[in-house]
Order: structure tokens, then sequence, then C-alpha cells
């Protein structure tokens, strides 16, 4: 009776070794939410499973192991004990289990040296920065060597610039962690650069989940596609998403009158040249192909001209601009092995950009009005 649940039908799972970012505005059940995955707060009704077990169905010190064991949690304000040094901090995940101490120590002390605290062991908590405060926290993450991060608003408290910093480090560390991370944020642009995947949060219900892109490219309603009509899309899009087939490609193997051929078809004055396995090797032009034609050459010996400069499909569209305007040809797009993926013709790139913020979704309410609070919680997984 009057009970308005903080989180009503939220359902999703987390893959492993993702970000996964729960996005919504304040009182949007975020809390609640992370709450609920932590065990701290049991949901009404729904299950949370942790690797196959459902932590509703477990209790007391079977619980508690779990959590010890599997998840560790970064919070907005650091919880760092004032009164202990930055090192005895970051040994705290290990102290609760019971890790003997010389251990816990030089396992906390080889994190901090991780997250850039190197020195800083023999320090208290107010003698840092907020920002190396909150190293501090993910170190005693990090430390604890659970699967599993929970973050909750772990950077909002920081400044603008500390906190994008932040955001590079968890980045880079997970591509190196490879961690399974719930991610939570009110900030969208935050959401966007770091999920995997994104929940987008209202009311404790909800809104979409996808990636980045799928969000902004196809909203799922009036409510998201307002809340992303003003994200800088040029840095969440990527080359992967903007770049056309490859057509105007020739086998390196193959004879200038291939060459020429596939250049007449498509009607370019160049084509790609690619190994057997698709590596881009350089580019030929028509004319000089024309010439190997009437001079009776048989292979591309000679006229393939490398310094292509190749992007990886993970470049932000904003990172495109220069080199895209700058080159002649459309710049090629290349995985790790060099295979030729896709290229992004200038034309390509422009027409991308005019249609970054048509979506067509308009009306209903702007989300800035935050949700009205509630006086009491009923958390539904
Ligand atoms: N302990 C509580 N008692 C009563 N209401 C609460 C409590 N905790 C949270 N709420 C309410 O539940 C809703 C969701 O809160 P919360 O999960 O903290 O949101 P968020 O983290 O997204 O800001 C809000 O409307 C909030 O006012
Ligand atoms: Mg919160």
């Amino acid at each position: 009776m009057g009970v308005t649940a903080a989180v009503a039908d939220v359902s999703f799972e987390v893959n492993e070794g993702e970000i996964f970012v729960v996005m919504g505005l304040s009182g949007s059940g975020k809390s609640t939410l992370i709450r609920m995955l932590n065990g701290l707060l049991e949901p009404t009704a729904g299950s949370i499973e942790i690797d196959g077990v459902d932590i509703t169905a477990i209790g007391g010190k079977d619980l508690r192991r779990l959590r010890q064991e599997k998840v560790s949690m970064v919070f907005q304000h650091f919880a760092l004990f004032p009164h202990r040094t930055v090192l005895e901090n970051a040994a705290y995940g290990l102290e609760v289990r019971n890790v003997p101490k010389q251990e816990r120590l030089t396992k906390a002390k080889e994190f901090l040296a991780y997250v850039g605290l190197d020195g800083w062991e023999d320090r208290y908590p107010d003698q840092l920065s907020g920002g190396m405060q909150q190293r501090v926290g993910i170190a005693r993450a990090l430390a604890a060597e659970t699967d599993i991060l929970l973050m909750d608003e772990a950077f909002s408290a920081l400044d603008p610039l500390i906190r994008r910093e932040m955001q590079d480090l968890l980045l880079e560390l997970q591509g190196e962690l490879g961690k399974t991370i719930v991610f939570i944020t009110h900030d969208l642009n935050e959401a966007m650069r770091l999920g995997d995947r994104v929940a987008m949060l209202r009311n404790g219900r909800v809104m979409q989940i996808g990636t980045a892109e799928e969000i902004l490219t196809d909203p799922a309603n009036d409510y998201v596609a307002q809340f992303v009509a003003d994200v800088d899309r040029t840095r969440i899009l990527t080359a992967r998403s903007v770049m056309d087939k490859p057509i105007s490609v020739v086998d390196a193997n193959g004879g200038p009158r291939a060459a020429v051929r596939v250049m007449r078809e498509q009607q370019t004055s160049f084509a790609f040249v690619v190994s057997r396995d698709r590596r881009l090797v350089g580019v030929v032009f028509a004319e000089p192909a024309a010439k190997a034609v009437r001079e009776g050459h048989n292979t591309l010996d000679g006229i393939i001209e490398d310094g292509l400069q190749p992007v990886d499909p993970d470049t932000a569209v904003a990172d495109l601009f220069t080199l895209c305007a700058e080159s002649p040809l459309p710049v090629p797009v290349t995985d790790r092995t060099d295979k030729l993926l896709g290229v992004i013709p200038r034309v390509t790139l422009l027409a991308a950009l005019g249609n970054l913020n048509g979506n067509g979704h308009t009306g209903e309410a702007a989300p800035a009005s935050a949700a009205t609070a509630h006086t009491e919680v009923t958390a539904d997984a």
C-alpha cells in the first residue's frame, strides 16, 4: 500500500570480462540495484545469480564468504580508513579474509604500484588528493583479487580532468585484468565511454540495454532519445560503425590486368592491395597499372605503393576527421593483424556526420527532472 518500488522488473545478465554500466539520474534506483547485486539488500522478488549461485537463496556465512571471494566494491566517497596508512587500506579486503599479514601487504603494495601509487604506501588518506584516494580504493578492490568489481559512482566526486584520468586508468587496467565490472554512473558520457554495454535506468525500470552505439543510433523510446540527444556522437561512434565494405581491392598475387579491371568496374583510380589472407599490403593507382599492362608485366611488382595510414576499428570518429581530410584515398580500417576490414571515404564520414543527430525521435519530457523521492524501498529484482 503506497509503496513504490525503487527497482522493478530489472533483468539483465553481465558477461564475464565486460564493463556493464548502469546509468540513470539520481534516485533512479542505481544504488539499490548494486546493493542487491552485492547481497546487502534482498529483493522482495526475483533472483540474483553469481556464477550460477542464487545469492538470494543463501544467507549468513555463505553469503558473506561468496561476497568476499567474488565481489569487491569501489565507492563514491572512497570509504578509506583515515587512521590507516594507504598500504593498510589497500590490504583491507584481504584482512577481512584472514590472509596472513605479510602476504596481504605484499599484494597490496603490488596493486598500489599498479594504480600509480608506488611510494605512497606509508601516507594517510588525507595526505592524498581525491583522485589518489580513489586509486587506493581501486587498489584495495583489485588486491582482493575477486573476479567481480562493483563500482557505485566511483568517479562522480572527482573533478572532470581527474575523472577522465580515472576512466582511462580503469579502461587500461580492464584491458589487462579482464574483470567483470558493474559500473554505476549518472553521467551519460562516462557511461558511453566506459560501458561495453549500458543499461539505462529510469524510476527503477530499465529503458534500454545496449552498446553505446546501439543506444545512440537506435534509442528504444523517446526518453532515451531525448537523453542522448546532446551526446557528442563523434566521440562514441567508431570507425567500425561508419566504415564501408572495401570494394576496390586486388590480390597482391594478381597482375596489373586484374587491377585495371577492378578499378574500371568500381570506377576508381586506385585499388587497395591485399595478400591472400587479406592483409593490407598497399595501394595501386590506375595509371601505373595501365602502363604495366601496356609493357606486358604480369605482376604488380614495383607499382604497389605503401605509406597508407590505416586506423583501428575502435578509433573514434572524432579522431578520423583530420586523417580523412588529408588523405586523397579512403582511410583503410585494419585489425591487429593488418587485415583490411573496411574503408572510410571522406564522403562516408561526412554522411555519417549528417545522420548523427537525426534519429527522428522527439517529444516527451526532457529527463532533466529527477525521479520523485519515495519514502519506502521495495527492491524488486
Ligand atoms: N533507505 C531508503 N529508504 C527510503 N527510500 C530510499 C532508501 N534508499 C533509497 N531510497 C529511494 O529509492 C529510490 C532509488 O534510490 P537509489 O537506489 O539510491 O537511487 P540512485 O542510486 O540511482 O540515486 C530513490 O527514490 C530513493 O529516494
Ligand atoms: Mg546512488
